[in-house]
């Protein structure tokens, strides 16, 4: 079972001098006071811009793992990003400290940054993430020895569409390294994605963003997993509807 079971939003301690800006404005979050999370595998997806990084960044920042050095992992972009945060509560159980906040879009700031750390302290600075710099690998390579190396048995990892530089095999691993740590019964993972791959993990919770609501759905209603099969089965027509002239 999950260990974070529960987000609580509390719009009243929303500053009215903040209700119409950014995140406090959007529907999709105003729609949400409580989530249940019931699965050690929740997947959010949604449209691009449905809020699922603004959500799950907030989540990293209530649990304190927003920030480069002690908890590690980089990286807030401003603090605007977070801000959400002031009026979320998570319930646990039990309580968990470990894990990390991963994002996609700042994990080549996060390579250059153990990169000068390795030039302070030395190559020590790679141990965890299999003795070499991060950049000496592809990035795809650099995403999977950093899941391999990083992701422990116990954890919450909040992971901001992990799939962005791997390729259909490498997801394949991926998905191992997810079962293999689920299966010690202390991990669990909230992960935003776009990847009908992915979000196949069985048994998993999938929570989908529309413009006004977060909903839990079945893998075979997601647009990710009917779009993607029906295009790989109906390319041609795809591409009649796609380049013909007429809009
Ligand atoms: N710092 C910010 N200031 C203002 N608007 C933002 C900021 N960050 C994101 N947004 C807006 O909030 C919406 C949700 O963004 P985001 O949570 O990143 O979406 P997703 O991760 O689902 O693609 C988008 O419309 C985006 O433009
Ligand atoms: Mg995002």
């Amino acid at each position: 079972m999950p260990f974070l079971k529960r987000i609580n939003l509390d719009w009243d301690n929303v500053p009215p001098a903040d209700e119409h800006q950014f995140p406090f404005q959007m529907p999709v979050l105003r729609s949400l006071s409580t989530l249940h999370l019931e699965s050690n595998v929740t997947f959010l997806t949604g449209e691009n811009g449905s809020g699922k990084s603004t959500l799950l960044e907030s989540i990293g920042h209530s649990c304190g793992f927003s920030i480069i050095g002690g908890k590690d992992l980089v990286i807030s972009k401003q603090k605007d990003n977070v801000s959400l945060a002031s009026i979320m509560r998570l319930s646990w159980m039990p309580k968990v400290n470990s894990g990390f906040y991963f994002r996609a879009e700042t994990f080549d700031a996060f390579a250059n940054y153990i990169d000068e750390l390795a030039e302070d302290v030395g190559s020590s600075a790679y141990g965890p993430y299999g003795g070499k710099s991060l950049n000496e690998r592809s990035h795809g390579q650099a995403f999977l020895t950093f899941f391999n190396n990083r992701l422990d048995k116990k954890g919450l990892y909040l992971l901001d569409e992990p799939e962005s530089a791997l390729s259909p095999q490498s997801q394949l691993s991926f998905l191992r390294l997810i079962w293999e740590l689920e299966q010690s019964g202390q991990a669990q993972f909230i992960i935003a994605t776009h990847s009908p791959i992915l979000m196949a993990y069985p048994h998993a919770q999938i929570l989908h963003f529309s413009e006004s609501s977060i909903e839990p759905i079945q893998y075979e209603e997601t647009e990710h997993y009917s779009l993607t099969r029906d295009f790989l089965n109906n390319r041609d027509r795809y591409f009649n509807m796609l380049f013909s002239d007429d809009e």
